[in-house]
């Protein structure tokens, strides 16, 4: 079925069985030039963008979910991995494959669970793209994703024995339409991030229920969800000198940022607020946001060597609503490495109307990253 289905391609991409191209990804890197996608098509929002995978390139799909429940530190963060040796900074480049996943896991204690020191390894992989999703299997890591064309719904499968015997799924339900960084889920649209990097978001913000057997142990619980798949030809560190990132919700905004600095120091934005299924706001423009860390520690521009900001300070511009004033501070490090922090956080914000006051204050919680790959 898979390997006739490869064959016949787009030619199902509209039928009864609706699934489009199939590809099969190998573990190791293919010799010679990557062809990369940055302008984006009618259908495979969400498929390989890097054909195929050499030595200096890589491919990633993204997963994560923070409870909304107040006072919680439960999270799940999963990403499936084609990245040869050295092309990405996480995980290392100790392993001999492309294809690995990494799973962290944290309890509503923050504890985390035993999984998240673990990396599964793939012998191979399988994408297969159905209009603007995707679904994929890293073979013999006991962790899938899929993809519902008709609700736009992805599930996350779990049964791993790489992964400590996890058993269970994520289910993520849509709240907004998937979106290119500077524009909406729509042919033609660039999908550069930056130079030499590109990026979609298929889930900006997603009811996501956890139901999980980790550690011989339930955990269930409903969270903000977001799934996004970025890459690149050339190793990430040559493209990304440090990056803020993060997405949550705010009262009832869902929103996602990047302010990122290039290895050259030139900063571009990716800027998304939604309210529950509109987005509100999705661009690139420099104006339409700004992230500056906060705290004692603050260093800005971040270095590999600056110690990590309690908080950061981020305005969105909404346009004819006013300004979203967020003030995001970190409740829970998670990974706190050199160049590297991860976290959940909390989002404060207000929204002051054009000449107006700053209307009331509204919460809501964040899982962020910040990426500070220069000494
Ligand atoms: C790439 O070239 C190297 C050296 O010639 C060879 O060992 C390797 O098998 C090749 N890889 C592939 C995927 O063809
Ligand atoms: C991989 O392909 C890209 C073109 O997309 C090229 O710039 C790069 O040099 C290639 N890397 C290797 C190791 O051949
Ligand atoms: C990686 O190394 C292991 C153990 O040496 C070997 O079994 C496996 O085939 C290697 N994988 C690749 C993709 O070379
Ligand atoms: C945190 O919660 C987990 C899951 O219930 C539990 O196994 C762990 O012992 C707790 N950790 C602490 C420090 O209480
Ligand atoms: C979550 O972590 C924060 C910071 O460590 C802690 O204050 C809070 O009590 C934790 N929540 C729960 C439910 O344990
Ligand atoms: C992919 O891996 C699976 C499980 O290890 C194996 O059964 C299958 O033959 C592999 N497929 C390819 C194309 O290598
Ligand atoms: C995905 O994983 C689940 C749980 O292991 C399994 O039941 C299902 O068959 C897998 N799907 C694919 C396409 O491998
Ligand atoms: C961050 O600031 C606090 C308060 O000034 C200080 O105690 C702490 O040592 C600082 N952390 C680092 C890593 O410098
Ligand atoms: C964020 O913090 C700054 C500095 O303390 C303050 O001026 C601003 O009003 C705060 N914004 C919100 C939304 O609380
Ligand atoms: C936001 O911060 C202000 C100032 O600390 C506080 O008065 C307000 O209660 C906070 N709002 C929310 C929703 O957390």
């Amino acid at each position: 079925m898979l390997g006739l289905l490869a064959f016949t391609g787009l030619a199902f991409a509209n039928s009864d069985c609706s699934t489009g191209p199939v590809y099969n990804l190998p573990p190791v890197a293919s010799n010679g030039t990557s062809q990369v996608d940055y302008i984006a098509a009618a259908t495979g929002l969400n498929g390989p963008h890097v054909h195929p995978v050499n030595a200096s390139a890589y491919d990633l799909w993204y997963f994560d979910v923070v409870d909304t429940a107040p006072n919680s530190n439960a999270s799940v963060v999963l990403v499936f991995f084609d990245t040869p040796p050295g092309t990405f900074p996480f995980p290392p480049g100790s392993w001999n494959t492309s294809l690995l996943v990494t799973l962290a896991i944290t309890f509503p204690n923050g504890t985390f669970a035993s999984t998240t020191t673990e990396v599964g390894l793939a012998t191979n992989a399988t994408v297969v793209v159905d209009g603007e999703g995707s679904s994929g299997n890293w073979e013999g890591v006991g962790l899938n994703w899929t993809y519902d064309v008709v609700t736009g719904a992805y599930d996350v499968f779990f049964d791993s024995a790489q992964f400590d015997g996890i058993k269970g799924s994520i289910h993520f339900q849509p709240r907004g339409a998937a979106r290119y960084p500077c524009g909406p889920g729509v042919p033609g649209q660039t999908m550069r991030l930056v130079p030499n990097a590109g990026y979609v978001n298929p889930l900006p913000d997603a009811v996501a229920t956890v139901d999980l057997i980790v550690d011989g142990e339930r955990l269930t619980f409903t969270g903000a969800g977001y799934h996004d798949q970025g890459w690149g030809p050339q190793p990430f560190s040559s493209a990304v000198g440090s990056w803020y990132w993060g997405h949550g919700r705010v009262g009832p905004y869902s929103v996602v940022w990047f302010d990122i600095l290039t290895a050259d120091g030139v900063e571009y934005v990716s800027t998304y607020v939604g309210k529950g299924d509109t987005a509100l706001v999705t661009s690139c423009d420099l104006a339409s946001q700004q992230v500056r860390p906060t705290g004692n520690n603050a260093t800005f521009p971040p270095t590999s060597s600056s110690p990590k900001p309690s908080g950061y300070h981020i305005t969105m511009d909404l346009g004819a609503e006013g300004v979203l004033d967020m003030n995001v501070s970190v409740v829970n490090q998670m990974f706190d490495l050199t160049e590297y922090m991860r976290a959940i956080a909390y989002i404060n914000g207000t929204i002051t109307p054009p000449g107006g006051k700053p209307g009331p204050s509204m919460g809501g919680p964040a899982l962020l990253e910040q990426f500070a790959l220069q000494a």
